[in-house]
């Protein structure tokens, strides 16, 4: 295969070179105003293995730097997924203020054993020494991994939120110095448990007293797998849910998200995810990196009259904004471009159903976004989107229920040149799809379904510029 520079994502987080999986040790450095991103990465190779904490940092959340990998597989030992804590009192002994990434250490020989390790920087993230005493939270066994830690301010003391995937259990620990771990609690069995659970986040909603805890379930998400969400209680012991589980993105490319440590009270959460799924990662047709990171997305949680929802909206692109394009009703905008943003007003009267291809193109290549009316629901299909990787897990119609699809609406839309990126104006819905569609597709069209009117539709859409 040939380098392709025509996927490579404009304004979302690739590697120069070889896989990536997991966003890991998402934190935000005050001091310096840069967004610091480790990853799951293999330095050897474009498919999974010798996992190593890849590293990359951004001013701005669309542009990143990558830097020289942070943390190596050794001979003992494969780096997986963890998070990061800024350890400002230096309750570890590892100096005030140094930085402690918590991850899985996965023993090379004998294979397989996991347990949680730690590893400091005391230069802001650029360099990084294992700590002596690892493992620090060692249960003998053979699945136990992707530790999310965080100080909880209430008892003053660190949490981990760390996964037994073949149990289908988060297990709460708590610790006064992040060496020394007691178990306070599990989560689950509950929600999807067809398959593993990896990569568990907790995160705090002050404003609204509560939290959301998510984890991945390797399968049973209608596109494959994907996050799982609740909204409950956490009091530093255990997680009460007070919802069901749903999930926080109905496409089939929204895996592992993490939230940024560091970010200044008050502010919004922002995570982020691999914009991937494992059943068909390693055949996207992608040379010499394979993998991306979904754009950073903020987060709020509302409750409804259908009771606690998650809102999600990206990071605003208007800085990369080019110049504005609109489509006032049905219509094709030829030559839009292969990085967009797209705004979708559409008030659909008596419409049935409505859609807004992106990259379109020769031999009818397009990415369709619907929109059905009667049904209340919102879908994505990339079956005619160009290069497909595996039929396995990659073909059909992606759909999220959404009220709001029936009256007047707003519809934000990303396009990268190797993803889309739906989202509703009220934050209720997210779809995430990677495509690898030809070159010559950089078309938009919009298109009215059925017989009933509409009474507006307009499309705004700006090129962007990375
Ligand atoms: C999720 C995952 C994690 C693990 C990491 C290894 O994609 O399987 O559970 O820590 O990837 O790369």
């Amino acid at each position: 295969m040939n380098a392709t520079p025509g996927f490579r994502p404009a304004i979302h987080f690739a590697a120069q070179k070889n896989w990536i999986n997991d966003p890991n040790g998402l934190v935000f450095d005050a001091a310096t105003g840069l967004y610091h991103l480790f990853f799951q990465h293999n330095p050897f190779g474009d498919v999974w293995g010798h996992m190593s904490w890849g590293h990359a940092t951004s001013p701005d959340l669309l542009h990143w730097t990558e830097l020289p990998i942070a943390i190596p597989e050794d001979e003992r030992a494969s780096i997986y997924s963890g998070s990061l804590v800024i350890d400002h009192a230096g309750t570890a002994g590892f100096g005030a203020g140094a930085w402690v990434a918590c991850y899985t250490g996965c023993l090379r020989r004998p294979e397989g054993g996991q347990a949680q390790e730690l590893a400091f920087s005391l230069d802001r993230g650029l360099t990084w020494t294992k700590y002596a005493g690892n493992p620090v939270l060692d249960l003998g066994l053979k699945e136990f991994r992707d530790p999310k830690v965080f100080w909880h301010e209430a008892t003053g003391r660190w949490i981990m939120g760390v996964v037994l995937p073949e149990e289908r259990r988060v297990a709460f620990y708590a610790s006064a110095n992040l060496r020394d771990w007691a178990l306070r609690s599990h989560f689950g069995p509950t929600g999807c448990t067809s398959a593993i659970w990896e990569c568990p986040d907790l995160i705090h909603f002050p404003d609204q007293d509560r939290w959301l805890l998510k984890v991945d379930t390797f399968e049973g998400h209608p596109a494959g797998s994907g996050a799982q969400c609740w909204v409950g209680r956490f009091d530093g012991e255990g997680f009460k849910a007070e919802t069901e589980a749903f999930w926080a993105d109905q496409g089939s490319d929204f895996y592992a998200a993490l939230s940024f440590a560091g970010l200044a009270e008050g502010r919004a959460p922002v995570w982020l995810a691999w914009m991937n799924q494992h059943a068909y990662a390693k055949y996207t047709p992608t040379l010499p990196w394979r993998g991306a990171m979904s754009l950073p997305r903020e987060l709020a949680l509302a409750q409804t009259a259908e009771g606690w929802r998650l809102l999600q909206s990206p990071v605003s692109t208007e800085a990369l904004r080019g110049t504005a394009r609109h489509l006032a009703g049905a219509g094709l905008v030829d030559a839009a471009g292969d990085v967009l943003e797209l705004h979708w007003e559409l008030d659909p009267g008596k419409a049935e159903a409505s859609t807004l291809d992106v990259r379109c193109g020769p031999g009818g290549e397009s990415t369709q976004i619907g929109i059905d009316h009667r049904r209340g629901l919102v879908w994505i299909d990339r079956s005619r989107s160009g290069h497909i990787p595996s039929a396995a897990a990659w073909q059909g119609r992606r759909e999220q229920a959404w009220a709001g699809a029936s009256g007047p609406l707003a519809l934000r839309v990303i396009v990268d040149r190797c993803s889309v990126e739906v989202f509703s104006g009220d934050g209720r819905v997210a779809l995430t799809e990677v495509i690898y569609p030809g070159p010559a597709s950089d078309g938009v069209a919009v298109l009215k379904q059925g017989s009933g009117d509409w009474l507006r539709s307009v499309l705004t859409l700006w090129p962007l510029d990375a």
